[in-house]
């Protein structure tokens, strides 16, 4: 169960004990194992570890400065967004950096090599002993106690003291995998093998609403029809949207075009998709397995409503390799940053509980995205499965905040159903951070949610973290199909490919009407007010111990955030 970068080999002319060794001090630490691992030994000496180090930037709050600019509607810069060097000359390591710890990294026989586009990280490999030794480690075997997951981290490392100005942070040190994986829960309990197509084609049509009665599987047109979606194929040429991808799992083209024939057969059903690999990550196209099902599920949802929603839009697909999750979202962002013209709007419905990322590596992670929102992305998350109880559910006292949802430069999408109207449902992840702080742009939202919940959960949230969602969408019983037949399934991670698409199709009317992409989303979803969103204000993602949670209510809520998406006012919100 040992992780494959974790290498047994030798490494010959590596020298313990560095005759240059200097003091250190400690740079990151965690004052307990997290719940569920226990210690169950030593990593052994010799075998290899793959370390990242970043390097401090040079101009990060200039970034985030550039960022609230291009951002934000009253900005005179609005819409002026960044080029790929404009971009590196904020987050290239300052000179000093570079050169003191490239000396120390050489003092111990080793040559690292450069990661990213603005050489802001560097990698190296080193044995575990010497791992102890540069960073005063104490790499260890972790177990965890349901899932048998084991890890090598360290509970605490140090860099030289002199050096603690020039080294943001190492990893793999003191975050932690989430042993229940990263992918989203995907509640598929309603799955069934149905008819074929032809009758599900025409029991559609017969239906008085595109969303039939009784409790309907959602559809594309059932979206279209909700939320004013429009039907007409996209009209620029340079629009893109793209999904990314984990966990060594892909997208059936197959299954796209059944999809198409089904549910859009105004579409040519011959739309598909292209494929970008990250880390060597895979896109089999493996004929049928029962036992892969369950793994395909994700991407043919996240395939199938951008697709099947953002008409004629190009979708790209990120299959990103590895089995640190952490190291992939930030590949998955170093490769976006490195493209001349990335994606203008890209879906994640992957995350972590924030407790066990490190706060270095969970701020590092989200300015790579407050770099990408500067080039004028959209990023777009779920905001996980478990209410306030994490990614998934889970036993808790206190409530658990979801990353990257509660990133302050992404967007980040709790669920909704339908019970009469359109309601909160429980699984929609949403709360506070532990890390980062409320962002100027949810001020008067946040600040007015926290006077309606009064003393209710104190002690269970951190009332100054940046709330999250910030909006929501149906996530629902969405008709997928899957190895030929249609499935139901349910998550945050239908909610975030809807919102997407709706963003890609708001793009491409601004691309068209020669007006720049809309970017990093925040500021102007929150100043856009209720023409742009139904405001959610029933239903509740309570799931801690004792019934704890939040409720939906008036205005922003950390269950459902600004509400569901209005086309037409979001249209009107855009000057369009
Ligand atoms: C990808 O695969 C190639 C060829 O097998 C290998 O050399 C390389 O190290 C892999 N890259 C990653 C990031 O796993
Ligand atoms: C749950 O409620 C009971 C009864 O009010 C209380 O004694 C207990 O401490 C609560 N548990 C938690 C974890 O808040
Ligand atoms: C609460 O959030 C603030 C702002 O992000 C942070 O500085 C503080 O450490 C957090 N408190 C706890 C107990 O996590
Ligand atoms: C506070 O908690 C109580 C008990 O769960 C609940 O009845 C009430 O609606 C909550 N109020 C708010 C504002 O969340």
């Amino acid at each position: 169960m040992l992780p494959t970068s974790l290498v047994f080999a030798a490494v010959s002319g590596l020298v313990l004990g560095s005759p240059f060794s200097r003091s250190l001090q400690v740079h990151e630490s965690r004052s307990s194992i997290p719940s569920g691992y226990s210690l169950s030994g030593p990593a052994p000496a010799n075998s290899v570890l793959k370390l990242r180090i970043a390097l401090v930037q040079n101009d990060l709050d200039g970034l985030v400065n550039v960022l609230q600019e291009v951002s934000d509607p009253t900005n005179a810069n609005y819409g002026n967004h960044l080029s790929k060097s404009e971009v590196e000359t904020y987050v290239s390591p300052t000179s000093d950096s570079v050169s003191a710890v490239n000396t120390w990294l050489s003092e111990n026989g080793l040559t690292p090599s450069v990661l990213s586009p603005a050489g802001d990280w560097l990698g190296v490999e080193v044995t575990v002993n010497q791992a102890n030794s540069l960073f005063g480690a104490d790499y260890s075997i972790f177990e965890h106690s349901v899932t048998g997951l084991q890890t090598v981290r360290t509970l605490s490392y140090s860099v030289p003291n002199d050096l603690a100005e020039y080294i943001n942070l190492v990893h793999p040190t003191i975050s932690f995998p989430n042993p229940y994986g990263n992918a989203p829960n995907l509640f598929a309990s309603k799955s069934r093998r149905s008819t074929p197509s032809a009758e599900r084609r025409s029991s559609a049509e017969t239906a008085a609403s595109p969303c039939g009665t009784g409790t309907p599987g959602i559809t594309p047109a059932c979206l279209q029809y909700l939320y004013g979606i429009p039907s007409a194929p996209a009209t620029s040429p340079y629009s893109s949207l793209a999904v990314t991808e984990y966990e060594y799992e892909w997208a059936s083209y197959a299954d796209l075009e059944t999809f198409l024939q089904d549910y859009r057969p105004d579409m040519n059903p011959s739309t598909t998709f292209t494929v970008q690999s990250v880390d060597n990550g895979t896109d089999s196209q493996s004929p049928g397995d029962a036992g892969l099902e369950a793994l395909m599920r994700e991407q043919n949802l996240d395939i199938q409503y951008t697709v099947g929603l953002a008409t004629d839009i190009p979708v790209t697909m990120v299959t990103v390799g590895g089995d640190d999750f952490l190291q992939s979202l930030l590949d998955t962002a170093l490769f976006l940053l490195n493209e001349p013209n990335p994606p203008q709007v890209v879906s994640t419905s992957y995350g972590d509980d924030e407790y066990l990322v490190s706060e270095k590596m969970a701020n590092t992670i989200c300015n790579t995205y407050a770099q990408l929102g500067a080039r004028g992305v959209s990023l777009i998350f779920s905001s996980g499965d478990g209410g306030v109880s994490g990614n998934h559910f889970s036993e808790c006292t206190t409530f658990i905040p979801t990353f990257p949802s509660t990133c302050p430069y992404i967007t980040t999408v709790g669920a909704t159903t339908i019970v009469d109207d359109e309601t909160a449902v429980d699984f929609s992840g949403g709360g506070f951070s532990n890390y980062f702080p409320r962002p100027y742009y949810q001020d008067g939202a946040v600040a007015e949610y926290l006077i309606f919940l009064g003393d209710n959960n104190t002690g269970l949230y951190n009332a100054s973290g940046r709330g999250y969602p910030d909006v929501a969408a149906y996530g629902v019983n969405f008709d997928i199909v899957i190895d030929t037949y249609t499935a139901e399934v349910s998550g945050t991670s239908c909610s975030a490919p809807t919102f997407a698409s709706i963003i890609a199709l708001l793009n491409d009317q601004l691309l068209a009407a020669h007006r720049p992409v809309l970017g990093f989303l925040n500021p102007l979803l929150y100043a856009s007010g209720n023409e742009a969103f139904k405001d959610i204000t029933t239903g509740n993602n309570r799931a801690c111990t004792n019934n704890t949670g939040f409720d939906a209510t008036i205005g922003w809520d950390p269950v459902t955030g600004l509400g569901t998406p209005k086309f037409s006012g979001l249209q009107l919100a855009n000057g369009l």
